[in-house]
């Protein structure tokens, strides 16, 4: 793969042509990485190009390729430049061998280094040639044994799939901590990095296991283990909610999953408040002997990290416990302090993330009770949580989560509500007003996305051109405002810190000048007026002020109104016009909203 982020991967062994098969699954799976692309036929083919998918596809006329098997790759470079060189598929010196890599080679410059001196010639600047370059060097005619027996001298993350010449009726494949499904086809045998690229094809998929490998071939697959031993897998039924993949006749993917929030803030919640009651199902689990929880820790990676923000402080009131929301990249480098009687919440939409995988990992090693919040099924994260609250957001394409961050935060508010009524510390009264403010989210938001577009595209008119812009929240407001800020800079590229507003003072408001936008957060009660005064202070300098509040006392230059909602929920509307000023903010100045540069869907990479 070479590098830090993350690519697709995906081979087919059928009987009919496998280039449109792999051009139809690389699509697919573009938004896990766009620098580069290419395929690679049994037959010997081997065509690459740099840039976006589209590059590759001018380079194979339709029925130009009739080869049945193949392999292909979408790639995010950083491991050498994203050049047509530097792109998968990548080749030994002798033909034999020719694989795609999604994942991260550790020790490729000492592999590399050995090889060269037994006088193999390197033509990439990439870790994964190494891998090819092994294989030809330790072949053995059975190239089943061979990458198995090659497996163990590569350190760090691989999912792989490999073709080897002699063979080319095959495709040989195996996963280490990278992600890697396979399923039956109607037409042949498919892998690829996740079940979006499989999904077309079949609804039950065979998720590997970290040391397995196969063999897939039009007749079926064989899964091994990392013995060699023959093993038998049991796929798993993806939902059909998942299938959908189009616009739905927006322009853009981000779009329209804004337009979706409704209807998965349903999908979501009505599961978790049935007859005004709330049931989290598997996720019950993690808060059994619920007096002996001491603590509460959310943990995730970019919105997940947002929604676990959100999550502490709404638990904290909730429950009166003490409560923290780390990113996982962090935990992982500090001392682990968790223990049974901690319950960790893991947030994330992909469920690969591999810095929250493996902060999991530490906090189950370390005893604690663990509970993941989790959009796409039976990915790595969901099945080592424990115990797990799916949210219902269906596929979500755009880079830039939004549907599955809503539903994310709907399920960490019932959890929040589950353990206060568990441990008692919430009345009967008080539970009541929450879960209805919960159950009428759903409708609030359609209502916000409806009638407060208009406005943030007005704002984003005026702001789209500007370098910096800074979101001020209080609270719950200050978790908007941190997602409010990343979606501005996620998808338009322009500065925008979000910050504690009363923190302001104490060192960046000297970054704020005439015409500087701050966007301010006033969607809880209980700390607006605060807010207000640190927006006066602001304003005071220059500054272009622009609110999202539920009181229609708060002034601004310019304001949106959103309606009101139980006063610990306020994030969840609040974001919807940030994120509908992103959207446009990116939009005016022609950005390339689904797949923004330098980022990808979920990263699994270290
Ligand atoms: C980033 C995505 O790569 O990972 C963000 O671009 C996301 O949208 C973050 O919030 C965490 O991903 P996940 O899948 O663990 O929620």
């Amino acid at each position: 793969m070479g590098g830090l982020f993350m690519c697709g991967i995906i081979g087919y062994a059928g009987v009919e042509p496998a280039a449109p098969i792999l051009l139809d699954g690389l699509e697919r799976l573009e938004y896990r990485g766009y620098d580069s692309a290419g395929i690679a036929l049994a037959g010997g083919l081997r065509i690459r190009a740099a840039g976006r998918l589209s590059a590759l596809r001018e380079k194979i006329p339709a029925g130009s390729v009739l080869d049945i098997v193949g392999i292909g790759h979408t790639r995010w470079a950083t491991h050498g430049a994203p050049t047509e060189q530097n792109a998968h598929p990548h080749r030994s010196d002798g033909g034999l061998y020719t694989l795609v890599h999604n994942g991260i080679i550790e020790n490729y410059e000492a592999l590399r280094a050995q090889l060269q001196a037994q006088g193999v010639a390197f033509h990439t600047e990439t870790d994964t040639e190494v891998v090819a370059q092994l294989l030809e060097y330790h072949d053995t005619g059975d190239p089943l044994a061979t990458l198995l027996a090659v497996l163990p001298l590569l350190e760090g993350s691989y999912a792989l799939a490999v073709l080897y010449a002699p063979r080319p009726d095959r495709i040989f494949c195996a996963k280490r901590r990278s992600p890697l499904l396979a399923c039956m086809g109607a037409t042949g045998a498919l892998l690829a990095s996740d079940a979006a690229a499989l999904l077309p094809h079949a609804r039950s998929l065979y998720r590997f296991e970290d040391g397995e490998a196969a063999v897939l071939s039009r007749e079926g697959i064989v899964f091994y283990n990392g013995a060699g031993e023959m093993i038998t897998k049991k796929p798993t039924e993806i939902a059909r909610h998942v299938l959908c993949a189009d616009k739905g006749g927006y322009d853009h993917f981000m779009r329209k999953e804004m337009a979706e929030q409704p209807e998965v803030l349903r999908l979501t919640l009505e599961p978790l408040l049935r007859g005004g009651e709330i049931h989290l199902g598997e996720g019950e689990a993690a808060l059994h002997d619920p007096m002996a929880i001491d603590r509460v820790l959310f943990l995730g990676c970019g919105s997940a990290w947002h929604v676990g923000t959100a999550g502490r402080l709404v638990t904290e009131e909730l429950t009166g416990l003490p409560c923290a929301a780390e990113l996982a990249s962090e935990f992982r480098g500090g001392r682990v302090t968790v223990n049974e009687n901690t319950l960790v919440i893991v947030i994330s939409q992909s469920g690969e993330t591999a810095d929250t995988l493996m902060a999991l990992r530490l906090a189950r090693e370390a005893g604690a009770r663990t509970l993941g919040i989790i959009n796409v099924e039976g990915s790595s994260i969901a099945l080592e949580s424990g115990s797990v609250i799916y949210t219902k957001a269906g596929l979500e394409v755009a880079v830039a989560t939004t549907k599955a961050y809503s539903a994310q935060l709907a399920a960490v508010y019932a959890v929040a509500a589950r353990l206060a009524q568990l441990r008692g510390s919430i009345s009967a009264d008080a539970l009541r007003g929450y879960l209805h403010a919960l159950a009428l989210l759903p409708e609030q938001a359609e209502a916000v996305l409806r009638d407060t577009e208009a406005e943030a595209l007005a704002w984003a008119e005026e702001v789209h051109e500007k370098e910096h812009v800074y979101f001020l929240g209080r609270h719950t407001d200050y978790a908007a405002a941190l997602e409010g800020s990343l979606k501005l800079k996620e998808i338009s590229y322009i500065h925008a810190e979000g910050y504690p507003a009363g923190e302001l003072k104490h060192g960046t408001i000297s970054l704020v000048e005439p015409g500087t936008p701050v966007v301010a957060i006033c969607a809880r009660p209980e700390v607006t007026p605060k807010t207000q005064s640190n927006m006066e202070e602001v304003r005071a300098r220059g500054a272009r002020l622009y609110c999202v509040t539920n009181d229609p006392a708060v002034t601004a230059h310019r304001r949106i109104l959103i309606p009101k909602t139980h006063p610990l929920l306020g994030t969840s509307l609040a974001v919807l016009p940030l994120q509908l000023f992103a959207y446009h903010c990116a939009r005016l100045r022609g950005c390339d909203i689904d797949k923004p540069r330098s980022l990808a869907k979920s990263v699994t990479v270290e």
